[in-house]
């Protein structure tokens, strides 16, 4: 059967680096047997100056009809004045909502040919391979009430973080799923010392862990997390937490890999799943084949993985990806003795790369 996937490209380097994940989907595909039917929807900045909304409706269709989702990026100083409830990146948060997505996947490998591009030592980053699962889909994201608020005469904000019991049972367990398939060990992050929506997610967590009897299940607090990160990342296996934690810890675990240009991630709910870097739209390069496509291409071997259910084109384009790195570097991952490369031939090396690991069928 056809597999229908759509592209969104969104704002500044989401084009460009977009084009090249597209690039590799195109020419993995047939090498696992897939049919695959593509198409195109605006997003972001780009939809609101075209049509005045940030997610118009033609394009939430097509969201909705589609098996996957290629995401670029928004937003951009072009759009910072508009007022939060049209601001490009609500479109993004809309979409989470709508697909319900509510399971965000963020893993932070170093890559033995980058080791030396983190800004953190050899021999504490060599060899980290993390997940973060960030609950995507609830939390003071959109929490209500929310919004202006006054209260004795004083003028101030409000969000509201609140986690339901079957929005945390559902991540936790995906959670201890996805752990399942790794190394088996799930750490989950709170802030429960001081917040009752935390205290209830460890709750929900202790009580689910004698059902997933061959899986460690620890927890820490969200402020030791952020120091364990730095001081000792390969202690980590799967990490689950909540939204905004989730939003911080996984930039932060980005940077043990010497570049959130690497990052890719995926978004899955039920019946739909989106996947794009972890980068944002770097107005500040948009445009100057610059920018490094290999976090969209990442994460369309994730899409391979998570939607179609092939991991080994996760693991072919991972390897092509680690070989190209071996001469190649984009400028954000520039290195002594390495040859320099635009967006665009990134992509093209990708398919050199790819076309090389070609697979032979195994004899069974
Ligand atoms: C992310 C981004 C988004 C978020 C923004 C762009 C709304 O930071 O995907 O991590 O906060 O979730
Ligand atoms: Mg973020």
């Amino acid at each position: 059967m056809k597999k229908k996937v759509l592209i969104m490209h969104g704002d500044g380097v989401g084009p460009e680096v977009t084009r090249q994940g597209a690039k590799v989907l195109k020419a993995t595909a047939p090498l696992t047997g897939l049919e695959l039917e593509t198409d195109e929807a605006l997003v972001g900045g780009a939809a609101y100056d075209e049509t005045g909304s940030f997610l118009p409706e033609e394009s939430k269709k097509k969201t909705v009809a589609a098996d996957a989702i290629l995401f670029g990026s928004i937003g951009g100083p072009k759009w910072d004045s508009l007022d939060y409830t049209v601001r490009p990146e609500r479109g993004l948060l809309e979409l989470r909502r709508d697909l319900d997505l509510f399971a965000n996947l963020r893993p932070a490998r170093v890559l033995s040919a980058l080791v030396d591009a983190s800004t953190l030592k050899r021999e504490v980053v060599e060899g980290t391979d993390l997940l973060v699962l960030r609950e995507l889909t609830g939390g003071i994201y959109f929490g209500t009430p929310r919004g202006p608020v006054e209260r004795d005469g004083r003028k101030g904000a409000a969000n509201t973080m609140i986690y339901f019991e079957d929005e945390v049972e559902r991540i936790i367990r995906a959670g201890f799923d996805l752990a399942r398939k790794r190394r088996n060990k799930l750490t989950s992050i709170d802030k429960s010392n001081v917040l009752e929506v935390s205290k209830l997610w460890r709750s929900i967590a202790e009580k689910l862990g004698p059902e997933y009897p061959d899986v460690e299940l620890n927890h820490l607090y969200v402020d030791n997390a952020a120091m364990q990160i730095i001081r000792d990342p390969r202690q980590f296996d799967t990490m689950v937490t909540g939204n905004m934690f989730g939003d911080i810890l996984s930039d932060e675990a980005a940077m043990l890999t010497g570049s959130i240009g690497m990052l890719p991630s995926a978004s899955i709910g039920p019946d739909h799943a989106l996947y794009e870097p972890i980068h944002g739209s770097a107005p500040d390069i948009a445009g100057q084949d610059i920018a490094n496509p290999l976090a969209s291409i990442l994460s369309v071997g994730m899409m391979f993985r998570y939607t179609f259910g092939k991991p080994e084109a996760d693991e072919w384009i991972q390897k092509a990806v680690n070989d190209v790195l071996e001469k190649y570097r984009t400028p954000d991952i520039m290195a002594e003795g390495k040859k320099r490369v635009g967006c665009e031939q990134m992509g093209d090396l990708m398919l050199e790369a790819l076309e090389q690991l070609k697979p032979v069928p195994t004899p069974n």
